[in-house]
């Protein structure tokens, strides 16, 4: 099994060295740890696909150092794009733009797109500049399964596919980064993340929602997502949480439920976590999906998570709940 090292120079110029060589590195971003190849070596790029166990029409995003980068990268970069990375980047935001021709149709997942982002964390970044090229980088966990927010949860995941791990401890926002697509008439929401709707419609106005169009615009998103192996209900309020919790004293303790609650919320038991309050959805989405993991590994019947207001991050946790429990 594949040693987590903390990443300091010697770590970092390791990693360079592995993804010089094709291999793969996980390192920490400032949303989720990222499974990291050379964006322009295809061999390399593949083996994410075959460690994630990821379909392969599913496009990985590219981490770059600045808009240099991301106007190499692209053929169709604008005065949207230029705003939007002055504001968030580095940031968690991705923009979709039609890709140049330095992409490899891997990375693209055969689309004539690519998605890139400047990540927000100084290892990511350290990594970057000792290698010189672009990082292609999914999150680091098995197809299917929560994102990695803590080092070894990406390595319970991958294992001995992984040449070094770079752990840089729980990452800070804890869902992964906003994907806007900015190849369409007007930009457009493909995945709710780390930046707020509401910060991004600040600059650009209304985003257009893709909904059910005629082309999946994030393929990835069309997969089951974000789940623990345990089953898992939305308590879509605070009296279906009651009911739930009501129903599960009558039963006796005939099924180990984990419960994810907030503090408003008026339960209390070996395996409640009282996770933040409903209206800090920050603290929610730092927490969550280590919080899924751990329940997991507790062998629980059920895990029974209480849904929190959709504003701010809060939107992104909804969206990672649903998607976690939609059969
Ligand atoms: O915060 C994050 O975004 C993390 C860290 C590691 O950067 N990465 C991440 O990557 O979450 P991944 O592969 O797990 O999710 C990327 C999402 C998928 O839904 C994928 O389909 C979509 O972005 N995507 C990537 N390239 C795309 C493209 N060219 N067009 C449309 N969607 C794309
Ligand atoms: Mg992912």
């Amino acid at each position: 099994m594949r040693r987590l090292t903390p990443p300091d120079r010697h770590a970092i110029q390791a990693a360079a060295r592995a993804l010089r060589d094709g291999e793969l590195v996980v390192f920490p971003t400032e949303t989720v740890y990222g499974l990291g190849a050379d964006a322009e070596n295809r061999d390399a790029v593949r083996r994410i696909f075959s460690a994630k166990g990821r379909p392969t029409d599913n496009p990985v995003i590219v981490h770059i150092l600045n808009v240099a980068m991301a106007r190499d990268l692209t053929a169709g970069w604008n005065e949207t794009a230029t705003e939007l990375a002055r504001r968030f980047w580095p940031g968690p935001l991705t923009l979709v733009i039609r890709k140049s021709a330095r992409v490899p149709a891997e990375v693209a997942g055969g689309l004539d797109t690519v998605a890139v982002r400047v990540p927000d964390h100084p290892v990511a970044l350290d990594l970057l500049r000792e290698c010189g090229f672009p990082i292609a980088a999914p999150s680091a966990n098995k197809s299917g399964r929560p994102s990695p927010t803590r080092c070894e949860d990406a390595r319970a995941d991958l294992g001995d596919a992984v040449a070094v791990y770079l752990d840089g401890g729980a990452t800070r926002v804890g869902v992964e980064s906003t994907v806007i697509d900015l190849t369409r008439k007007r930009p457009t929401l493909l995945r709710l993340g780390g930046v707020a709707r509401e910060a991004i419609e600040a600059v650009v106005g209304p985003l257009a929602a893709a909904g059910k169009i005629e082309r999946p615009l994030a393929p990835g998103m069309n997969y089951k997502h974000y789940a623990p192996q345990t089953p898992m209900r939305v308590a879509e309020n605070p009296a279906k949480l009651a009911e739930l919790w009501r129903e599960f004293n009558a039963a006796r303790g005939a099924r180990s439920i984990a419960w994810l609650v907030s503090s408003e919320a008026d339960i209390a038991g070996p395996d409640v976590t009282v996770v933040a309050s409903r209206d800090d959805a920050d603290v929610w989405a730092h927490r969550l999906f280590a919080l899924l993991r751990d329940a997991d590994r507790g062998g629980h019947d059920l895990i029974v998570v209480e849904a929190i207001p959709e504003a701010g991050l809060g939107a992104a946790v909804m969206d990672r709940l649903r998607r976690a429990t939609q059969k």
